[in-house]
């Protein structure tokens, strides 16, 4: 078996790596503003109807444009991939691996235009871009081992006279829809498990971040993915989101993105549509409203330092980020002050050095809904910080705190999606892990102590899918802290964890008389 280990993330503080960007966006930069068109079946589809993609930190620049698929164009993608799927699925599995291990060597030579170009669609810091585009290369060689380590099946037993044997075989056509903030790691991973597993794809990526995923399809063809496997189709997710969750050829649904479009999968999924023969499987990650918890006696530095960072990396807007802290009251005072003081020295800017900590959001809708709940803050607790914006050039808005908030006030419950961060005060630990269950989600948490008997505690009762002890809660890495969360956090699928692959896979026994 191959080994793994994660793809090392690039210091920026050495000239050569700055070097590096700086080639990185000028690859870009050649590219800025072209028009790109749907892959379906290998062939290349251009539409009337566009999506434009903008840099959020400079929003009259257009990063491109893609053709945007139809009802109709979507029927015949789907029908491709139908028809691939009869040969992709008897492909070996060592070979499907390798197209996913020439891939990830393929980026791992462009790392820095990915890099560059996250920067641009999505408004990523370079670090945040790099740790992307590092996790993206994890996934790809991750779940080609994963495949590998799946492809024999797994052992039964026999009795004397029969043979038996238990294997794994795919399901059939996916369709992959992909979220913004993570437009690239998120989608290459959903996307490459599924076609490993020997399914065909329609990869669907988020509106605002269509153009990386088009760079990443061609690197899926340049490494050898026969034609109709993955077929690239943006377009609208009322229009042939929904037509695709609900066609009777689709097999899987695998979906991250928000809570409310998740349920909307899960109830149009379960319809039967007339020509329809079996169950259609879901795996859906969705929203979160992470917490960082601080203990009496804990490391005020450490417990400051985890929730302004996790708080506050790539503006507040992963589904891991902490949007809530709640502090024991003996130490209360003290943690607030710190993180006022953390926050204020955050810089805001556009992502194009590495100057900034934090970067734009990701356009004028987010920037109206978190500047709304900046103004909820402000009436349900006590602004500490922040509490800014200007989107006049891009959508900036400074990190805001809000402290001494109920832990049922909105902020403190719903996902924001922002650099946000509401602080509560809790009488004792395990109160404070009381108001950390007290949401509908369950996607990450943290809890920073030196009480072995609280950190036990919260092993047991801190109810999240990505549990963290004296560190922050985002920053999973594939194949060391698998990804899902519980309740409306999704279905708990796992992402970069040892059962991921098996998802997308069902099992068949065979019995033989000898
Ligand atoms: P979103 O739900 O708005 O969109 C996600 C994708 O769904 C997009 O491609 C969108 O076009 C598509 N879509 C929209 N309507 C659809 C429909 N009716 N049918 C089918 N597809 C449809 O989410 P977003 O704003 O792109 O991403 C942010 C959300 O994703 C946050 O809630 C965040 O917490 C969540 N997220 C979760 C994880 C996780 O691992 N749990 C990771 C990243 C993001
Ligand atoms: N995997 C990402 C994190 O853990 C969402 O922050």
């Amino acid at each position: 078996m191959l080994s793994y280990k994660h793809e090392p993330f690039t210091d920026f503080s050495k000239e050569e790596n700055k070097k590096a960007m700086a080639d990185g966006y000028k690859v870009v930069e050649a590219y800025l503003g072209d028009e790109f068109p749907l892959i379906v079946g290998g062939e290349r589809i251009t539409t009337e109807g566009k999506i434009v993609s903008y840099n959020p930190a400079n929003k009259e620049q257009v990063v491109g444009i893609v053709s945007k698929a139809t009802q109709e164009i979507s029927a015949k993608a789907l029908e491709i991939a139908d028809e691939a799927f009869k040969t992709w699925k008897k492909v070996k599995p060592e070979v499907r691996a390798d197209v996913l291990f020439k891939a990830a060597a393929i980026i791992r030579r462009r790392k820095f235009e990915f890099s560059a170009l996250l920067s641009k669609e999505a408004g990523k810091t370079w670090i945040e871009a790099d740790v992307e585009v590092a996790e993206g290369i994890d996934f790809l060689e991750y779940y080609g081992r994963e495949m590998l380590r799946l492809k024999d099946g797994a052992p039964v037993q026999s009795r004397p006279g029969e043979y038996n044997r238990y294997n794994y075989i795919p399901l059939g056509v996916a369709i992959a829809i992909s979220p913004w903030n993570f437009p690239f790691a998120i989608m290459a991973g959903i996307t490459v498990a599924a076609m490993v597993a020997g399914n065909t794809v329609l990869l669907k990526p988020a509106s605002t971040t269509p153009i990386i995923s088009y760079k990443f399809v061609e690197v899926l063809e340049e490494a050898g993915m026969p034609a109709g496997v993955v077929n690239f189709i943006p377009g609208s997710g009322a229009e042939i989101g929904d037509f695709l969750v609900e066609h009777p050829r689709t097999r899987l649904i695998t979906f991250t993105g928000s809570r409310d479009v998740g349920l909307g999968i899960v109830e149009k999924s379960s319809k039967i549509s007339p020509g329809q023969i079996w169950i259609k499987r879901t795996i859906l990650e969705m929203g979160g409203k992470d917490t960082i918890v601080v203990d009496k006696g804990a490391d005020i530095e450490l417990a400051a330092q985890s929730i302004v960072k996790s708080a506050f990396g790539f503006s507040g807007q992963k589904c891991s980020a902490c949007s809530r802290a709640v502090i024991v009251a003996d130490v209360y005072e003290q943690v607030v002050n710190r993180v006022e003081e953390l926050t204020k020295a955050l810089t805001v800017g556009a992502p194009d050095n590495d100057e900034h900590f934090v970067g734009p959001v990701i356009g004028g809708a987010a920037y109206k809904k978190i500047m709304e709940y900046v103004e909820i803050g402000k009436g349900e607790g006590r602004l500490v910080i922040g509490g800014t914006g200007d989107d006049s050039k891009g959508y900036f808005i400074q990190p805001t705190v809000f402290a001494d908030l109920s832990p049922t006030s909105r902020i403190m419950q719903e996902e924001i999606f922002g650099p946000v961060l509401g602080m509560s005060k809790a009488k004792d630990f395990d109160e404070a892990i009381e108001i950390a269950n007290n949401t509908e989600y369950g996607l990450t948490g943290a809890v920073i102590t030196n009480n072995r008997m609280n950190l036990e505690k919260a092993r047991d009762d801190f109810h999240v899918g990505n549990l963290y002890f004296n560190r922050g809660c985002t920053g999973a890495i594939v194949g060391y802290q698998p990804f899902g969360g519980f309740n409306m956090s999704g279905t708990d699928s796992k992402a970069g964890g040892p059962d991921y692959i098996q998802l997308h896979l069902q099992a068949k026994t065979t019995s033989e008389m000898l």
